[in-house]
Parts: structure tokens; C-alpha cells; sequence
């Protein structure tokens, strides 16, 4: 008797594991699918792919100066920028949540890195960064403050370089940093492209966004690059910008701005 009631436990056991291999099969094959996770594939690849990388850029505006100064926000790995940047005097700012040993100079958020920077506690209040890379918090709010905190301290003829500015899709886009079962499958642009937005419409600064490595941010205080954005877009929605994408974000091609650079760089930039 106990046997029997043992084999019919066993069974329903077995049932429930098929219903669930099954089920779960079912949910892969409609994510493989899905339009969305396809774009996302597709999307993902093509910024995976792209030749032109965030360090070429880096260097190449670094190359204009006779001894620059470089400051990176938001390091992770240095062996996939930082350390590759050609620069002597050059500094990391990183509070060390996503890479565990953290190699930086300044072990702190961007914000208290600025504020000592400021009263003078760290570098000394003089110190100016001919180059600045912003690749730290990817949040709007923070991006914003980042970039604000940067003209600040940039040498009169410097660049700030800002990663992460051409979201392919809304997805890329989200708030969300670690949903991973969403269509960008891990990719994280968050809505750096607002802060960029926002400034794109400045008329104190320039500013263009190279398409290449999900879109290089570029601003600068001397030297003109694409015309401001008459986009109206009050609320940042993802959708406007992206059906106005090349005015919105200033998108150029790197050998378009490579041009615009060399005839529009300030001559005293040495
Ligand atoms: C996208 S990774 C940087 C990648 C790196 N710049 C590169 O090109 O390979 C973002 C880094 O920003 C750091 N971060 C997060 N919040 C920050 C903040 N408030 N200030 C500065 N860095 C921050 C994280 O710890 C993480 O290491």
C-alpha cells in the first residue's frame, strides 16, 4: 500500500517537472522571438561592433595639448579605458561598486570628489583637466551635475566626453541598472542622454555626440561643433528623441568630427 502511494507521488512529481520544462521552454522560445528582444540583439551587436571606440576619442583630443591633464569619471576596470588613455598626468574617480579592487586615485562618488576639489582638499583649487571623461552614475539628475561640476574645472580649450549617449532603444534607456530580462539583455545606456539633451540645447557651451560606442558625448566651452538643438522635447521622452535623434543628441560620424575639430579648434589650445 505505502509503495503504491509512494509510485503516485513519484509520478505527479514527474508531471510537475515536465509542466515546468515545458512551460519554461514555451517562455524561451517567445523571448527568442519576441520583436523586441530581436532589435535588442541586433542593436546590441552593432555598438559591440563599432570601430571606433570611446578611447580613440579620448586620445585623439588629448593628442591637441602639449602636456595634458586627464581626469576620469567612473574607471571600473581601468584595462578597458583608463589604462589605455595616453596621458601622464591623469587621475580616476571611482566609489567601487561594480569592480571590486578599484585601482583609482580618488576612491569617492563624483560629487564628494568635486566638493574637496573645490575647497581645495584634494589636487589643489588651480588644478584645470584639459580632457574630462563623465562615465560614472548613468542617471540624469547626476549626469547633469557631473557634467556642471566638470566646465568648472576644464581648461578654457578642453573637452568633456561623455559615454553612453545614444541609447538604441528605450530599453538601453531605462532607470533600471541591474534588470537583466529586459530586450537590451544587460546593456545599460540609463538616461545619460537627457543630461546630453539638455545641454545640446545650451548656447554657452558646444556640443555633438559621435555615433559610435552607444554615442559619444562631446562639449566644449571654445570649439564649435554641431548647431544647438531645436528640439522641443519638455519631458524627455524617449520617443521624441529618438525620432529627432541627430539634432536632438548633435550625431555626427567620427570622420565628420574629426574635420569640424581640426577647423574649428581654438589655435592658442597648446
Ligand atoms: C560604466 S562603468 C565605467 C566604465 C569605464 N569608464 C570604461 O570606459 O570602461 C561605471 C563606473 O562608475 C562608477 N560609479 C557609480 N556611481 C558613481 C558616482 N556617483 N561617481 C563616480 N563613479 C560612480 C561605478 O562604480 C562604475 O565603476
Amino acid at each position: 500500500m505505502n509503495k503504491k502511494i509512494l509510485n503516485i507521488a513519484k509520478l505527479i512529481r514527474l508531471a510537475f517537472i515536465k509542466r515546468n520544462a515545458l512551460s519554461t521552454y514555451r517562455f524561451g522560445e517567445k523571448v527568442l522571438k519576441d520583436k523586441y528582444f530581436i532589435n535588442g540583439d541586433i542593436k546590441n551587436k552593432a555598438q559591440k561592433e563599432s570601430v571606433v571606440k570611446r578611447t580613440d576619442v579620448i586620445n585623439y583630443l588629448l593628442n591637441f595639448f602639449d602636456t595634458p591633464t586627464y581626469l576620469e569619471i567612473g574607471v571600473r576596470n581601468p584595462d578597458h579605458n583608463y589604462n589605455k588613455v595616453t596621458c601622464k598626468q591623469k587621475y580616476g574617480v571611482d566609489p567601487g561598486l561594480e569592480f571590486g579592487s578599484n585601482p583609482v586615485k580618488f576612491k569617492m562618488t563624483s560629487d564628494v570628489f568635486f566638493e574637496k576639489l573645490s575647497s581645495g582638499d584634494i589636487l589643489g583649487k588651480e588644478v584645470k583637466f584639459d580632457v574630462i571623461f563623465i562615465d560614472g552614475l548613468h542617471l540624469a539628475d547626476q549626469v547633469e551635475r557631473d557634467i556642471s561640476n566638470s566646465l568648472k574645472h576644464l581648461s578654457e580649450n578642453g573637452f568633456i566626453v561623455l559615454h553612453d549617449c545614444n541609447p538604441p532603444t528605450e530599453f538601453h534607456a531605462s532607470e533600471t541598472y541591474d534588470y537583466m530580462l529586459s530586450p537590451s539583455q544587460g546593456a545599460w545606456n540609463g538616461t545619460t542622454w537627457k543630461a546630453f539633451a539638455k545641454y545640446r540645447k545650451d548656447l554657452n557651451v558646444h556640443s555633438c555626440c559621435i555615433d559610435t560606442d552607444w554615442g559619444i558625448g562631446i562639449i566644449s566651452k571654445t570649439t564649435k561643433l554641431v548647431n544647438v538643438s531645436k528640439v522641443v522635447n519638455p519631458y524627455f521622452e524617449y520617443f521624441i528623441m529618438s525620432e529627432n535623434r541627430k539634432e536632438t543628441l548633435g550625431l555626427v560620424d567620427f570622420e565628420t568630427f574629426c574635420k569640424m575639430i581640426n577647423e574649428n579648434i581654438h589655435k592658442d589650445i597648446k
